[in-house]
């Protein structure tokens, strides 16, 4: 396994819920990330959804020293690089195309591409992978499909992001194929609106004693 590989997998495999965060308001970034990492989680994915994840990122890396920003939705090479460049220690994207294997085959922060189907994972696979999200994973199969996927591509592990949420998570986190479940059920609109960021911290440590 790559260096690049290796810290992704540990970056993964550090907390068993990876929260998927859309940040509407530049100034709840900063305080968000930290409520989450007092609750044990450390890892986050900002979405390149609205118009300040870019500044977002940067000021989580900069700012929230405890936490691991990474970049999520990144959907070509020019995303790629500018969450890079904003700070992202791993790039997240909704699924793969030939275009983003290349930008992260040329660059030292590792990529978890999404796959929803077995060719998926195959082409993935075909490009060195042996981690990637599952992508949604309750709307293309949830654990039974990362069951029945397990045998006949045995070597692959899955972070499965979409629809997971502490009902559902273990389903999923008692899987051998799976690293860690992203999900943004840790940090409601509300509470984040609100600035309850006490009771984000709570969620948090709720997700993070999942395993
Ligand atoms: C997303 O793309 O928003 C993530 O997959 C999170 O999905 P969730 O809101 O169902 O957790």
């Amino acid at each position: 396994m790559s260096d690049k590989a290796a810290n992704l997998v540990s970056i993964l495999k550090s907390q068993p819920v990876m929260p998927v965060l859309i940040i509407e308001k530049l100034e709840d970034a900063v305080p968000l990330a930290r409520a989450l990492a007092a609750g044990g989680l450390k890892a986050i994915e900002i979405t390149m959804r609205t118009a300040c994840a870019l500044d977002a990122i940067k000021a989580v890396a900069e700012e929230s020293p405890d936490t691991l920003v990474g970049a999520g939705t990144i959907l070509t090479p020019a995303d790629y690089a500018a969450a890079v460049k904003a700070g992202s220690k791993f790039i997240v994207s909704p699924g793969a195309t030939p275009a983003l294997f290349a930008a992260a085959k040329d660059s030292d922060v590792p990529f978890l591409p999404g796959t929803s189907t077995a060719s998926e994972i195959m082409k993935a696979r075909e490009e060195g992978l042996r981690t990637v999200k599952f992508f949604p994973a309750e709307q293309s199969g949830g654990a039974p499909f990362l069951k029945a996927i397990s045998s006949p591509i045995a070597d692959m592990s899955f972070c499965p992001t979409g629809g997971i949420s502490l009902k559902n998570a273990k389903d999923y986190l008692s899987l051998p194929n799976v690293v860690c479940v992203g999900g943004s059920w840790v940090a409601p609109k509300d509470l984040v609106a609100a600035g309850d960021w006490a009771g984000i911290t709570k969620l948090a440590a709720e997700a993070a004693a999942l395993r």
